[in-house]
């Protein structure tokens, strides 16, 4: 028999019940299974994120850092709070007892040898259930030549990822002849939010970043991009958390650097800690001198 239920002070009538917003900007009305998800990519302490983006072999192969992601990456995985990743990847060289976030590439179909924006989606939603992922991401090209189609890939994801709580990032690709600029970003990213996406990846510019991250109702996060010199990729992204994005997804920077473990550990006490950027690179120069 069940223990009866008796009268007593273990109710808490004088407590009123707690109703917490959820952390994350423009992510409240969602469901519990898709809030839970994305707590797993973004620090719920912080509010932020550092993924470390390694799907560039999907239509780039096997570049510069990432030849062999089991010797690179794997040594480097646990400082990151969440990888980017293809399914390839996943199930061929990530142990299963990885416990973090995977956001997972959902678009693909062109090689850098045509052109990139004509893309669709490569993954079904059973996969991604299957693999147990964290979030979707997907290309947009506002501006290229499959502009629609890449923005309708988009709201596909976003339609089935709703069904089962899974997320979707929305990438920002800007093609090589577009103007890298604030009012270009702020017209992407906005163009993302307002079609479903739920959190949004883009590059950061020194003009008017601010503008991008407070136009746009849900979270960005920054992309890396080409490697720079450590100093100047950590300045940048103590910038982008300071105007308004709420990490990075970093690839080059990381597994291109001359000690991708030290850089990873830098980036993260910046993106969590806010740790100014001259700090950041010493600390990345005592580990890189440890190491
Ligand atoms: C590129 O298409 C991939 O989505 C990468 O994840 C992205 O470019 C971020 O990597 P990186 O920091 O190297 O630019």
């Amino acid at each position: 028999m069940p223990e009866e239920d008796k009268e007593g002070k273990q109710f808490h009538q004088e407590v009123p019940a707690t109703c917490e917003g959820f952390f994350l900007k423009g992510s409240n009305s969602l469901d519990w299974g898709i809030k839970n998800r994305l707590a797993r990519i973004f620090n719920p302490e912080s509010g932020r994120t550092v993924m470390l983006a390694v799907d560039h072999g999907y239509f780039q192969g096997p570049t510069t850092g990432l030849e062999r992601i089991d010797l690179n990456i794997l040594p480097i995985a646990p400082f990151a709070d969440t990888l980017m990743l293809t399914r390839g990847i996943l199930r061929s060289t990530v142990p299963p007892t990885y416990n973090k976030g995977i956001v997972l590439r959902a678009s693909g179909g062109p090689s850098i040898l045509k052109e990139l924006s004509h893309e669709g989606l490569a993954v079904d939603m059973e996969e991604a259930i299957r693999l147990n992922v964290s979030a979707l991401a997907v290309q947009v090209f506002i501006g290229g030549e499959f502009e629609s189609q890449s923005v309708l890939n988009m709201t596909r994801l976003v339609d089935m990822g709703m069904r089962y709580g899974i997320p979707t990032l929305a990438v920002t690709a800007v093609g090589k002849d577009m103007a890298r600029d604030a009012r270009y970003f702020r017209l992407a990213c906005r163009m993302c939010a307002e079609l479903g996406a739920h959190y949004v990846k883009t590059y950061y510019v020194p003009q008017g970043f601010d503008t991008v991250t407070a136009s746009c109702p849900v979270p960005i996060v920054m992309a890396g991009g080409k490697k720079l010199p450590e100093l100047e990729a950590l300045t940048m992204c103590h910038r982008a958390v300071q105007e308004g994005a709420a990490g990075v997804d970093m690839g080059r920077n990381i597994f291109q650097s001359a000690n991708p473990k030290a850089m990873i550990q830098a980036v993260t006490k910046i993106v969590h800690e806010l740790l100014p950027p001259a700090q950041a690179y010493e600390l990345y120069q005592d580990l890189r001198a440890g190491a």
